[in-house]
């Protein structure tokens, strides 16, 4: 029986997006718990930088250099797991963007296509190349899309990154529908307000500081830590949550709760 030490221990894992924030403190969880972690993301000497933060804790990495909306690169990701690893177990598809500022009479298309390629086609083509590899393999699974409160409680002025998250919750439904018959489990985690690069750029962006916002996104008051998320998104991973499918698990410390 696997205790929460070792609950990943043997199983192969792709975390996209995970140079920095959450997809790096994700993939170092992931590694905590024995798991060898594909790290992968479009910026090289981020995504090295985790690998060799995770090395360092005497973890097992590798770095695979990865833009998430271009499909051949996602193709070889999952190839290059399989060259690596020699199989995939289970992935987090967390990689996104958010420069979406303007109200919809406004919008610019090109901007909200490059979004919805980042934050939604990626994660259609993250989860094709996947299961293929898990079907492939016939030995089931597991799948989280990190998505967002957004998909719950939108903002003005970010309708693609909006519709992108609500899209994250619909691909995932439909995966665990598709391929619960084959033992693959698809989740999404939605995040909260998470202190990482991308949450500081919006502060500043809005002129906001951390004490001004957290008290009204987070029942607890404060932001919450990259590896809060990377804790759930391993258990999703894990066997330790075998009866879990489809579902949206959010770790907002109770915003949408009001
Ligand atoms: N931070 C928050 O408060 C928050 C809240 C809700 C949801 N989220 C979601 O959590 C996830 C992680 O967000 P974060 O705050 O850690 O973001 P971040 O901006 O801090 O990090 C995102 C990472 O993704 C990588 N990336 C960007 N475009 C990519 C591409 N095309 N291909 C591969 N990698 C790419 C970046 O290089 C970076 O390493 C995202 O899906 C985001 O939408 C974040």
């Amino acid at each position: 029986m696997s205790s929460a030490r070792n609950r990943l221990d043997g199983k192969v894992g792709i975390v996209t997006g995970a140079g920095m924030g959450m997809g790096a403190a994700t993939a170092r969880v992931m590694a905590g718990y024995g798991a060898n972690v594909i790290v992968s993301d479009i910026n090289v000497a981020a995504g090295e930088e985790t690998v060799a933060s995770i090395l360092a804790a005497g973890g097992k990495a590798h770095f695979v250099a990865c833009n998430v909306a271009d499909e051949e690169q996602v193709k070889a990701l999952v190839a290059e797991t399989v060259a690596t690893y020699g199989k995939l177990d289970c992935a987090v598809n967390n990689a996104a963007i958010t420069p979406d500022v303007l109200p919809i009479a406004d919008a610019d298309m090109a901007a909200w296509d490059r979004v919805i390629d980042v934050d939604l086609r990626s994660v259609m083509l993250c989860m094709k190349y996947e299961i293929r590899q898990l079907l492939a393999q016939g030995q089931g699974g597991a799948i989280v899309n990190v998505g967002s409160v957004s998909a719950f409680r939108p903002q003005p002025n970010n309708s693609a990154y909006v519709a992108a998250k609500h899209g994250v919750i619909g691909l995932t439904k439909t995966g665990s529908l598709e391929y619960a018959p084959q033992g693959i489990r698809v989740n999404a985690v939605l995040p909260g307000a998470i202190d990482t690069p991308m949450l500081r750029a919006a502060l500043e962006h809005n002129n906001f500081t951390e004490e001004d916002f957290a008290p009204a996104l987070s029942l607890l008051g404060r932001f919450g830590r990259p590896e809060e998320v990377g804790e759930a998104s391993a258990w999703l991973c894990s066997d330790a949550s075998s009866y879990v499918t489809g579902h949206s698990l959010a770790v907002e410390a109770g915003y949408l709760t009001r």
